[in-house]
Parts: structure tokens; C-alpha cells; sequence
């Protein structure tokens, strides 16, 4: 590894650990390698996980803050972003090759898994008596468990698990969508989208292209509209995985996908309750603003209803918390101790949707306001060019 080169990045992660800590009360693994992936060569705990290094636990665990463990990690992440992603991979496969693949470490046992999904939260009162009786809407296919436990072992042979996508063809076509948008690279089958993407990132897709697959279209009687709605989530997304990107921080699949479903509710509504969907749209076109509208219309808001969606189907924290929260004014959401995305994504709602200023919304971003318009113009045409894409089979 090229010393120099590493021993500058080595006193920038320093100042950056420092300020990622502070006010945590732990930090993980998983966290450095968020913190110091570069969008060249990606994430160290992904070519882990794949190669058989680490396993998941492993990266949750609580680091001793600049201690030893710490500093491997970080020296693993710099040597990644110096060597880039193939030499790496060479060095852990042959790491493992004369070491073995990693092991649950010694020590107490780790509690058993439960073998179902926990039991889910009672929904909000005005929540359930609207959408409560909806069959289908709030238990996830047992497939998708099982899916997500293929995608988790590092070993399992791809054909197992695109065979078990395949087997249903809305969920692999919403995850092809998603993983197409997110590489930026239309994807034709379900294998190439692993192999492209890895087990971990494409696990991380999985769950809203699922809530997708089983929504479907709204009808016509709704009066949505369809590329209105796509337009502003994809540009949404696309916003949000450059920031990521940009920033250095979170997880970009979860930043993308966080965008891209934040108005999930509003999906809901139009496919499940068209009549009340045509309502609302009518009563904006009258000049009564959508919260107002939605209160009178439906007694609750698309973001509480795309939020207790998403967390029934166990949908990453930050997407049911950029749901939950994205039209929170600044002042709401630095109260909210929620995931980074969500609040990345809730500023870009607001910014695109009201003209609200960037200086607001410059702390959630975590960049400067100076790089904030040309993020915003290159989002714009990632949006344009992958509408087409949407109008595919669910909208
Ligand atoms: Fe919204
Ligand atoms: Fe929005």
C-alpha cells in the first residue's frame, strides 16, 4: 500500500472519527466502514461479509473509541480506498484461504433469533380504522424472510437465491427496478443484479421493492399521477444517494431507497382508496393545502400511513423514519433522534417541494450549501432519464 497516501487519509479519518463520536453512545464497525467507504471502491464490511472475514455480528459490535480494534478497522478502510475493491478482495480471499473463514467469537452465546417476525406494534387509531381491516397490506409474504436470510450468508450460491426471487415475479421485478436505478444500469435478471450489486446492498433493496411488488398500480379512479409522484420521489433518491455519496456517511442503498419510498402513503391511498385519493386531489386543485385536506379526507396523514407500512413490513428504521418524518419543518426534526437518512431525505422533500431555503436544511446534509446546485441539477437529470423505468408494472 502506498504509504503516503495513507498516512493523509489516515489524519483526515481521524478528525472524522472524532466528530462522527461525538454525542454517540456507541460505535460500531459497521459505522467506520460507512463512515470511510469511498464511492470507487465501496464499503470494507460488504467485501467482508462476502469474502467470509467478518461476519454480521461481528460489525455490531461497540468499539472502544481510537482502541485497538478501532484501529484495524480504520486501517482496513484506508488500505480499501488506496488498493481499491479487487486488490482488496485478493488479500482478504487469501487471508482466509490460510486463516478460515471467520467464526462466532468465544464468549456468551448469542441470543437465539426468534424463528418469526416479532409481534407487530398496534397501529395508530385513525391508521386502523382507515386502512386496519385491508388484507395483505400489512403482513410481508413469508418469502421475503426467507429471502432476506439467503441474501444474509455470505455462502449461499446465487442460483438459490435468484430461484427464489424468481419465483415471484412482481417482487423481481420491483427489485430489478431498484437495483437498475440505483447502479444506474438496467438489469435484466435477477442473478446479474446479485452479482452486480453483492448480497448485502441488494438486501438492503429488498424490502421496499417488496412493499412495491404488492401494492401494484393504483386504478384510474384514483386520479393519481403517476409520473408526478415518481418524478419527485426518484428525484428524491437519486438527491439523496449523491449526498451520501458526496458526504461519505450512511448507507447509500438505504439513502436511495429512503428517497425513493418516503411518500409511500400517498401510494397507499391511491391503490387501496381511490375515491378518497380522487378527493384529495380535488380539494388541492381547490386551494386547500394537502395536510389540511388529508386530515378532513382520510382523519390521519400519508406520512403516519406509509410509516406504520413500512414498519410492519420491517423495513429499515430510516426509511420508516424519513416516512414518518419528511415534512417535519428543521426545527421538528432536530428534536427526532432519527437515522441520518431520514433526515437527508426529509430536506430534500422539503427543498424540492416548497422552495424552503437550503441554509435551513444545511446541517441535515452535512454539506456545504455552495455543493447543494449542482447535486440538485445532476439529480434532476438522473430523475428524467430513469422515469421511464417507473412507468413499468406498478404505476
Ligand atoms: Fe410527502
Ligand atoms: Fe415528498
Amino acid at each position: 500500500v502506498p504509504q503516503e497516501r495513507l498516512s493523509q487519509l489516515r489524519s483526515l479519518s481521524d478528525v472524522r472519527i472524532r466528530a462522527f463520536s461525538v454525542g454517540r453512545p456507541r460505535v460500531t464497525a459497521a459505522d467506520l466502514c460507512a463512515l470511510l467507504s469511498d464511492p470507487k471502491s465501496g464499503r470494507l464490511d460488504a467485501l467482508a461479509l462476502e469474502h467470509g472475514l467478518l461476519l454480521p455480528p461481528h460489525l455490531e459490535e461497540p468499539l472502544e473509541l481510537l482502541g485497538e480494534t478501532m484501529g484495524f478497522v480504520v486501517e482496513a478502510c484506508l488500505a480499501l480506498q488506496v488498493m481499491g475493491a479487487a486488490a482488496t478482495a485478493e488479500s482478504l480471499k487469501g487471508f482466509v484461504r490460510k486463516r478460515g473463514p471467520a467464526e462466532r467469537r468465544d464468549g456468551p452465546a448469542p441470543a437465539p433469533r426468534p424463528a418469526g417476525p416479532p409481534p407487530p406494534q398496534p397501529l395508530p387509531p385513525a391508521v386502523d380504522r382507515l386502512l386496519g381491516a385491508t388484507r395483505g397490506l400489512w403482513t410481508p409474504p413469508a418469502s421475503l424472510r426467507k429471502i432476506s436470510d439467503l441474501l444474509e450468508v455470505a455462502a449461499t450460491p446465487v442460483d438459490r437465491v435468484a430461484g427464489e426471487i424468481d419465483r415471484d415475479p412482481p417482487l423481481a421485478g420491483e427489485l430489478l427496478k431498484a437495483a437498475s436505478l440505483f447502479n444506474g444500469t438496467k438489469m435484466s435478471t435477477v442473478k446479474r443484479a446479485l452479482v452486480t450489486c453483492g448480497y448485502p446492498a441488494l438486501r438492503r433493496l429488498l424490502g421496499p421493492a417488496a412493499v412495491l411488488a404488492r401494492l401494484g398500480s393504483p386504478p384510474p379512479e384514483s386520479a393519481f399521477d403517476p409520473d408526478a409522484f415518481w418524478s419527485h420521489s426518484l428525484l428524491t433518491a437519486h438527491a439523496a444517494l449523491l449526498i451520501s455519496r458526496a458526504a461519505k456517511l450512511g448507507e447509500h442503498e438505504t439513502h436511495f431507497m429512503a428517497g425513493l419510498i418516503h411518500d409511500l402513503g400517498r401510494l397507499v391511498v391511491a391503490r387501496l382508496l381511490p375515491a378518497r385519493s380522487k378527493a384529495l386531489r380535488e380539494a388541492e386543485a381547490g386551494g386547500t393545502p394537502r395536510d389540511a385536506a388529508e386530515k378532513a379526507t382520510l382523519g390521519t396523514g400519508h406520512a403516519e400511513i406509509g410509516a406504520c407500512v413500512a414498519g410492519r413490513w420491517g423495513l429499515a428504521p430510516a426509511i420508516v423514519e424519513a416516512a414518518r418524518h419528511h415534512h417535519d419543518d428543521p426545527a421538528t426534526l432536530e428534536q427526532q433522534p432519527i437515522p441520518r437518512e431520514a433526515a437527508v431525505v426529509a430536506a430534500l422533500c422539503s427543498l424540492s417541494r416548497d422552495g424552503s431555503r437550503i441554509a435551513d436544511w444545511e446541517p441535515f446534509l452535512r454539506l456545504p450549501a455552495s455543493r447543494f446546485p449542482e447535486i440538485r441539477l445532476q439529480a434532476t437529470r438522473l430523475a428524467e432519464d430513469s422515469l421511464p423505468l417507473m412507468r413499468g408494472s406498478s404505476t
